[in-house]
């Protein structure tokens, strides 16, 4: 091959963590390091009956033909319906666009937003896959501070003023990576100062159904001013992440740029997933099913909560979420690399993912995120034993 690779891929090299994660489907190692919802949460059965239903029709040839790249019309109209409840309003298509998942509504974002040498403004940390998708189009991810409300506007205002970010990525609603929520008044806080500069933000929203305490909480779309608030969600979670199918909605000239770059991507997510997704909606199975999946999140975060009581050390300062699918902590005030421990946590058949690969600076060396959604509350207890069994070892030798 004469060819080089792009100037771009020089920032995307593989890294060591992936080589360990190679290792995570030995039966015997319980994971911590994913993010899959619970397989039990899947709706097989239904969905096999959607797709016989949707392709025994007269017309399903048209599912098999191409579509538009804007999204299939039943699809469009129920997700108008379907972020409602978080206080999200489209009046029209033309502020809205099916994408295959949030991760391309991030993709596409950048793809319409960004050249190399520009910043975007995260809260620290934030979903590595999108630190990674920012520096595939080379800009520069920069963190904003954060604390138990949300973002610190401070920080915030002065980071806009100083950095001139192109856009702000935020998941608000039980965050990946710290499984936090912002309140709402600081959702209005945000939405008023980025308002105020005319930033652009980006809210990632594919948690918020997940919630199994606490109260509601609208989406930070939900206060936007300026109609500067562009808002992603996702079917993956709460239906299936292999189906591939999420909505956009924002600004429809935002919305057209990203529809014209989804069409260099992809022409269209999959009609037939499509059509799958507008008659799960359709046929009102979506709320009954995750309100009954709800339960076992609970049970399992639960576990992961009593596990961290009983096993970690006392160091260990963690989030305990109302919702989603993580457990965010920190080894306050120890010197541990999480990132070089976790080989050797591995061969005691545990793992967890190190914090610092969603710090855009990559601070955080003695944090970790948690999963709690896909192992059983006995094998959640099993692996927090084993793991505070190992960090406590860890710390008794620093001291
Ligand atoms: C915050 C966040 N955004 C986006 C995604 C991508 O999800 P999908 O493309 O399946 O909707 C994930 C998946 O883990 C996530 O945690």
């Amino acid at each position: 091959m004469n060819s080089e690779f792009a100037n771009r891929m020089a920032n995307l090299n593989g890294t060591a963590t992936r080589e360990i994660f190679k290792l995570l489907s030995r039966p015997e190692i319980i994971s911590f390091a994913g993010g899959l919802p619970a397989t039990e949460a899947l709706p097989v059965k239904d969905v096999r009956s959607i797709a016989a239903d949707v392709l025994g029709r007269a017309d399903s040839y048209k599912i098999l033909q191409y579509g538009t790249t804007e999204g299939y019309a039943p699809l469009t109209e129920r997700s108008k319906e379907y972020v409602a409840e978080f206080g999200v309003k489209a009046q029209d298509n033309s502020q809205m666009l099916v994408i295959s998942g949030g991760q391309q509504g991030i993709d596409l974002m950048c793809k319409s937003f960004l050249n190399a040498g520009d910043c975007v403004l995260v809260e620290d940390p934030t979903y590595l896959a999108a630190l990674q998708i920012f520096n595939s189009y080379e800009a520069a991810a920069v963190g904003v501070k954060a604390n138990s409300d949300g973002l610190d506007i401070t920080d915030l205002e002065q980071k806009i003023k100083k950095h001139k970010p192109k856009f702000i990525y935020l998941v608000p609603t039980f965050s990946n990576p710290t499984g936090k929520t912002y309140t709402a008044q600081n959702r209005r806080e945000i939405a008023r100062v980025t308002a105020k500069y005319g930033v652009p933000v980006l809210e990632d929203d594919p948690y918020a159904r997940l919630r199994f305490s606490g109260e509601k909480v609208n989406a930070l779309k939900s206060f936007d001013l300026d109609d500067n608030v562009v808002y992603i969600t996702s079917f993956s979670k709460i239906l299936s992440p292999g189906l591939r199918v999420g909505i956009a909605v924002g600004n429809r000239d935002i919305i057209r740029k990203m529809a014209i770059c989804k069409q260099g991507t992809d022409l269209h997510t999959s009609l037939l997933a499509q059509a799958i997704v507008a008659e799960y909606l359709a046929r009102g199975l979506l709320e009954p099913a995750v309100k009954a999946s709800l339960p076992l999140y609970k049970e399992r975060k639960d576990a992961m909560m009593r596990g961290i009581e009983r096993y970690m050390p006392q160091e260990f300062n963690h989030t305990s979420p109302d919702g989603g699918l993580f457990v965010w902590g920190e080894f306050e005030g120890c010197d541990i690399n999480a990132a070089e421990l976790l080989a050797e946590a591995v061969k005691r058949n545990v793992a967890y993912i190190q914090g610092s690969v969603f710090y855009a600076d990559g601070g955080g060396k003695n944090t970790i995120r948690l999963n709690y959604s896909n192992a059983s509350a006995e094998k959640i207890d099993e692996g927090m034993n084993a793991l505070g069994n190992f960090f406590k070892e860890i710390i008794s030798k620093e001291k």
